[in-house]
C-alpha cells in the first residue's frame, strides 16, 4: 500500500540555531540603495531582510556538518580530513585526480589557464559569469550553445539546459583544432537553473568522442539536476539519485565544482579529471595559488563539512523538499500573472524582467530596475542576470543580452515557507505598480564582470 501524500511541503529539518533578521522601513531602504549607487552587491547585508542574491555559500549547515568541523585536522599534507573529503567525492565522481580549491572559480582559473589562451574556443550550454570571465581572461573565446528553447523564458521544454548538439557538431567541424574541451553546466544557471538530460549528455559525449575532445562538467548543482532527471526523464523514476549522479559522472572526463551550492558548504570547490598530464599541470598551478593538493585553499574543517554535505545533497527527502519549495514560489508568482521562466529551475525562480517591464528597452537595464524595486518594496535582495551581467562583450562593445532575468535564488535549508510567502507578496506588489518603475543608466563600470561593482542611477 502506498503512503498517502500531503499537499503541504514541510522543511525536512528542525531549526537548531537562529540568526535574527533586522526589519527596515521603506525610507531607510531608499536611502541605503541610493548610497549603494543602485548596485545591490554594495548593500550591507544587515539592511537586507530576505537575501535571495545567491544560493552560493549561503545555505545552512546541518548538525552533522557542524559536528564534522570538530574533526577537522589541519595537517599541511595528508590530513585525515583530506582523505574523508576525497572518499566522499570519489563515491559520486570517481575521477582519477581530485584537486580541492577554495571555490569554483579557482578550479576554473586553473583549468582554463592550462587549456585556454588566444585562439582557443570553449563551448558550453551557457557559461556562468565567472566561467566566461576566466576563459576570456586567457584570451580564449567562450561560446554558448544551449538549445533554442533555453533562451525562451516561456518555453516548457523539460530540459532547457540541453546543449544544441547540431551546433556543437558544426563548431567542431569548423574549429576542432581550437577546442581544448567541451563544458556542460548542470544545471544551467544563467539560463534559469534549467537541467540537462542524460540523453543529451550521452549525445554530447558521442560528439566529443567523435572529435577526440574531453567533456567536462560544471557541476555545482549536480544533485538538483539529478533530481530533475529522476522526475522528468523516462526510465529514471526508480533510479536512486546517487546512481544518476554516477551515471552523469561516467559520461565526463572531468569537472569543475563550486561546493558552495549543492554540496552545502559555505566555502569550497574542486577540480577533478582523468587526464594524467593535464592533472600534473593543474596540480602545479594549484600549488602556486591554492595550496598543497591535499587541502587546496581549504581548512581541514571545511573539507570535513563538505565530506558530509556532498552526501546530504543527494538525500531524496531533502531534494524533494528543495525542488518543491522552489516551485511553490514559482507557481504562486505565475498564478499572480508575474512573468517567470518556466519550467521552474532547481535553485531559483527567475523573473522575466523584459516582459514584466515591457515599457523599458534592454539598455534601460530592466533587470536592474526590477531588482532595485524588489529591494525598496520589501527588503528582498535578488540578482540581475541579463544586460548588466552579460551585455558587455570582451571587446568592450555593448550588445543586447539574450534575456533580462532577475533571479530569486533560494539559499539551501535557510528560509521557511512564511519567508517565501512574504517574497510572493513583495513581488506581486511590485508587479502591480510595474508601470511606475523607471529604467537605469550605468554611471561607472569596470571592463570585466561589471555587475559586481558598476554604479547606476535611475532614469528620471
Ligand atoms: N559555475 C556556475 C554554474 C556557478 O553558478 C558559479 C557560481 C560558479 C561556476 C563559480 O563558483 O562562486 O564558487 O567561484 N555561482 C554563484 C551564483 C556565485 O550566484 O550563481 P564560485
Amino acid at each position: 500500500m502506498s503512503e498517502p501524500s500531503f499537499k503541504t511541503i514541510i522543511e525536512p529539518f528542525r531549526i537548531h540555531s537562529v540568526e535574527p533578521m533586522r526589519m527596515t522601513t521603506r525610507a531607510e531602504r531608499e536611502e541605503k540603495l541610493a548610497k549603494a549607487a543602485y548596485n545591490l552587491f554594495a548593500l550591507h547585508s544587515d539592511d537586507v531582510l530576505i537575501d535571495l542574491l545567491t544560493d552560493s555559500g549561503t545555505g545552512a549547515m546541518s548538525t552533522e556538518q557542524w559536528a564534522a568541523l570538530q574533526r577537522g585536522n589541519e595537517a599541511y599534507a595528508g590530513a585525515p580530513s583530506w582523505f574523508r573529503f576525497r572518499d566522499a567525492v570519489h563515491d559520486l565522481f570517481p575521477f582519477t585526480h581530485l584537486l580541492p580549491t577554495h571555490q569554483g572559480r579557482a578550479a576554473e582559473k586553473i583549468l582554463f589557464t592550462v587549456v585556454g589562451g588566444p585562439g582557443q574556443v570553449i563551448p558550453n550550454n551557457t557559461h556562468f559569469d565567472t566561467t566566461r570571465a576566466n576563459i576570456e581572461f586567457t584570451g580564449a573565446e567562450a561560446v554558448d550553445l544551449v538549445i533554442p528553447e533555453g533562451k525562451e523564458p516561456a518555453s516548457r521544454h523539460p530540459f532547457k539546459g540541453n546543449m544544441d548538439v547540431a551546433a556543437l557538431r558544426s563548431l567542431l567541424e569548423t574549429r576542432s583544432a581550437d577546442v581544448p574541451l567541451v563544458l556542460m553546466t548542470i544545471t544551467n544557471n544563467s539560463g534559469g537553473g534549467q537541467p540537462v538530460s542524460l540523453a543529451n549528455l550521452r549525445e554530447v559525449r558521442a560528439v566529443c568522442e567523435e572529435f577526440g575532445k574531453p567533456l567536462f562538467l560544471d557541476a555545482c548543482r549536480f544533485a538538483e539536476n539529478a533530481w530533475f532527471i529522476k522526475t522528468r526523464e523516462e526510465g529514471y523514476a526508480d533510479t536512486p539519485v546517487a546512481d544518476i549522479v554516477r551515471e552523469i559522472a561516467a559520461l565526463a572526463d572531468g569537472m569543475t565544482m563550486s561546493a558552495k551550492k549543492d554540496p552545502l558548504g559555505n566555502i569550497g570547490g574542486w577540480l577533478a579529471l582523468n587526464d594524467d598530464e593535464l592533472a600534473v599541470q593543474c596540480r602545479n598551478l594549484g600549488i602556486l595559488t591554492e595550496g598543497f593538493p591535499t587541502y587546496g585553499g581549504l581548512a581541514g574543517r571545511d573539507l570535513e563539512a563538505l565530506a558530509v554535505g556532498v552526501h546530504e545533497a543527494i538525500d531524496e527527502d531533502y531534494l524533494r523538499y528543495r525542488i518543491q519549495s522552489t516551485s511553490y514560489l514559482g507557481e504562486a508568482l505565475e498564478a499572480a500573472g508575474v512573468p517567470v521562466v518556466v519550467p521552474f529551475g532547481g535553485h531559483a525562480i527567475f523573473l522575466d524582467a523584459r516582459a514584466l517591464l515591457s515599457h523599458l528597452g534592454p539598455l534601460d537595464y530592466p533587470g536592474q530596475a526590477l531588482a532595485c524595486a524588489l529591494y525598496v518594496e520589501g527588503g528582498v535582495r535578488s540578482c540581475e542576470i541579463g544586460q548588466v551581467m552579460f551585455g558587455l562583450g570582451a571587446d568592450g562593445v555593448e550588445r543586447e543580452a539574450p534575456m533580462d532575468l532577475v533571479r530569486l535564488a533560494i539559499p539551501r535549508r535557510t528560509y521557511t515557507q512564511s519567508h517565501i510567502d512574504y517574497v510572493i507578496e513583495v513581488v506581486t506588489r511590485v508587479h502591480a505598480r510595474r508601470d511606475s518603475i523607471s529604467g537605469m543608466t550605468i554611471t561607472s563600470q569596470p571592463p570585466q564582470l561589471r555587475h559586481f561593482t558598476a554604479t547606476f542611477a535611475p532614469i528620471s
